[in-house]
């Protein structure tokens, strides 16, 4: 079936404003210590509202991450690259708070992550690689439950979560157990949950694994859509299509550090037209076994 990207935008338009919490925020809120309003409605700051100095995690004797700094404004969407082990995962989580950097600082929106978690988190969406579900609710008790946490009215949390069922595709699946439900659809529910809210800053560790391309597609349409209302994305991928279509900036980090940063044109600085796979390889060391692959065929 073509895929209509005017229906998804119709429909997307429509997504809820609300920002997303991680969920011990999500507790904090719903036990009256953290006022969510207080916390999200536009900052003081106005600076970059992603920020990494000089992070680095290590782990025994290795070092994960050895140093990430970078900077993510308001309304980007910013690919961070690299190949397995490189580094991703541990950086994303050290800047979504749920894990303590060996050294450096994290910021969200100026707030420092480990000073200041509540104001940092209350701003953060994130979707991790393999999100954790309630395996025995359905996508609409979930989306109900978080809804309760945020303390929105039932009206508003029946409402916003219809539109996002729709906007998933999962309407006609809502009152499945999640227990039954395939990768792809936990994965929407998880985007779904986390889209309650409008986060400011939105995280997303490999958000199109296993995504049938539609699914991926309608990925695409909606990270444009949270940006555009000012959201700063924050994604990691090893699609290089989709970073080279959708990303304003990328970052590719190997071994544990950022080995290139910017817009595709700065990647491709002097390089000619070549493509970010291209960038990618050369920059990895990954060059060589390609050669090897087209030797092979
Ligand atoms: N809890 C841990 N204990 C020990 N080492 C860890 C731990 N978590 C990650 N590492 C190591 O840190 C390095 C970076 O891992 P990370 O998960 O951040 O990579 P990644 O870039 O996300 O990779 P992938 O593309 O495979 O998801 C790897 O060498 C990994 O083995
Ligand atoms: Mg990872």
């Amino acid at each position: 079936m073509k895929h209509d990207a005017n229906a998804i935008r119709r429909d997307q338009g429509k997504l809820p404003m609300h920002a997303s919490l991680p969920i011990e925020v999500m507790m904090q809120e719903a036990s009256g210590e953290l006022s969510v309003t207080q916390y999200t409605n536009g900052g003081p700051h106005g600076g970059p509202m992603i920020e990494a100095l000089g992070l680095q995690k290590r782990y025994a004797d290795t070092w994960a991450v050895k140093g990430v700094d970078l900077q993510v404004q308001p309304g980007e969407i910013f690919g961070f690259l690299g190949p397995n082990g490189a580094g991703k995962t541990t950086t994303i989580k050290m800047l979504v708070g749920l894990l303590r950097p060996s050294q450096g600082i994290a910021r969200i929106d100026s707030y420092d992550i480990q000073r200041d978690p509540l104001a940092a988190k209350a701003r953060i969406g994130y979707v991790p690689d393999q999100p954790y579900l309630p395996e025995k609710l359905t996508a609409r008790e979930f989306l109900s439950f978080t809804a309760g946490l945020y303390q929105l009215d039932r009206k508003t949390a029946r409402h916003r979560g219809e539109e996002l069922l729709k906007v998933f595709d999962l309407q006609d699946r809502g009152d499945e157990l999640i227990g039954g439900y395939s990768h792809g659809m936990r994965q929407k529910t998880a985007l779904a949950g986390a889209l309650l809210h409008n986060p400011k800053a939105f995280f997303l560790d490999e958000p199109t694994v296993g995504l049938d391309p539609r699914s991926a597609s309608l990925i695409k349409v909606i990270l444009r859509e949270v940006a555009e209302r000012g959201t700063a994305v924050f994604m990691s991928t090893h699609i290089l299509e989709i970073a080279e279509r959708m990303c304003d900036r990328v970052a590719i980090i190997n071994g544990g550090q950022v080995i290139a940063i910017g817009t595709m044109n700065e990647l491709r600085a002097g390089q000619g037209d070549v493509s970010l796979e291209d960038i990618f390889l050369k920059l990895t060391g990954g060059a060589e076994e390609a050669q090897l692959a087209a030797a092979l065929d």
